[in-house]
């Protein structure tokens, strides 16, 4: 099978198209998926430079997103057969989805709602299992809340936006200015441009010092500590970003702060809600752009250039 191989941690040159061995069943509780479209998470960079190399062997496949079709399935299977149209998020550190073929425990899978093409699909899994965990497991938003969402136009926040609007939150996000329809169109409330103002500040004039009730974090660096300048009193915050170093969190003692760390891991059954959210039309996937999978390198350029003409806005998706 065609796969994208990386033999060396570094840059997006690491990331080499080869033919590989395609795998088979090795268990009975086994499903062989043909994919047909994965995407682009930061995960992927971060493992590609060698973040997590601890917990890898080189060679490693990356990718963390699937929509295909079952191929194959183990002898204990029961709920799956061949031509069911599936998506998922791969156990990380196995390999990932950047492949023709990939191979997972069946109790990895869910089920592809009908109306949505594999490119929308694909777009889903890693970040919609990541977005109910933050705002419906950790953060128990609720009707009436106040919710801030920086990057919305990231993959994380697209969805954040809409999940949060669902959920009956007031959703304040940060956007460049040329987005802000787009952002608006998603749900948002009030778009605040990052290259502009400190949101931060913003948030404390905007809800005249009372601060939001909720608060994402997908930037890091010193939100941690800077965060509960926007929180209000008894705020949660949820991160999604590793600590790279020391936080201060005496301003969060102060508001009585409470803080959830979030590293999805397989997230199958935080996906379910998103997949019902889908189905009702509440939800959509956002997608930046459509790459084949022999462009990853220029796909993951994309991805991580901070001076890109065109801004970011939703997933970029790879078809397979
Ligand atoms: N812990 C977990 O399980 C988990 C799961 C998923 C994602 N994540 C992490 O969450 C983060 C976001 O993921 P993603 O998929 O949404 O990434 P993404 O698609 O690359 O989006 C990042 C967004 O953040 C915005 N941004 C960058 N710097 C900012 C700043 N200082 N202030 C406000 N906004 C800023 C960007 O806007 P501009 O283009 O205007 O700069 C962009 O819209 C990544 O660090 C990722 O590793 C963690």
């Amino acid at each position: 099978m065609k796969a994208i191989v990386i033999n060396n941690y570094g840059g997006p040159e690491v990331l080499q198209l080869k033919e590989v061995a395609t795998p088979s069943l090795t268990a009975p509780t086994q499903v062989l998926v043909r994919v047909r479209a994965t995407s682009v998470n930061p995960l992927d960079y971060q493992v590609r430079r060698g973040d997590y190399a601890s917990l890898f062997e080189l060679p490693l496949i990356t990718g963390h997103d699937v929509a295909g079709d079952v191929i194959a399935v183990g002898e204990a299977v029961k709920n799956w057969r061949p031509g069911d149209k599936v998506y998922y998020s791969p156990r990380f550190g196995g390999q990932g989805s950047y492949a023709e073929y990939h191979l997972t425990d069946e109790s990895s899978l869910s089920k592809m709602p009908e109306h949505l093409s594999y490119e929308e699909a694909a777009a889903v899994p890693l970040i919609g299992g990541t977005v109910w965990e933050m705002l419906a497991v950790r953060a128990n938003l609720k009707k009436g809340d106040t919710i801030l969402i920086p990057g919305g136009a990231g993959g994380v926040g697209s969805l954040a936006i809409q999940v949060a609007k669902t959920l009956g939150a007031f959703v304040y996000t940060t956007g460049q200015n040329i987005l802000r329809e787009q952002l608006q169109h998603l749900g948002a409330d009030i778009v605040i441009d990052h290259h502009q103002k400190n949101y931060l500040e913003e948030i404390q004039a905007l809800t005249r010092g009372k601060g939001v009730d909720v608060m994402i974090d997908t930037v890091g660096g010193s939100t941690l500590s800077d965060s509960p300048l926007a929180l209000a009193d008894y705020g949660r915050l949820v991160t999604l970003v590793d600590i790279a170093r020391p936080q201060n969190l005496l301003r969060a003692w102060e508001k009585n702060a409470t803080y959830h760390f979030v590293f999805t891991r397989q997230s199958r059954e935080e996906l379910h809600p998103i997949t019902r959210l889908m189905e009702a039309g509440q939800v959509k996937p956002v997608i930046d752009s459509v790459y084949p999978l022999e462009d990853i390198k220029k796909a993951h350029q994309r991805m991580e250039d901070a001076k890109r003409d065109r801004p970011l806005f939703g997933k970029i998706v790879l078809s397979v």
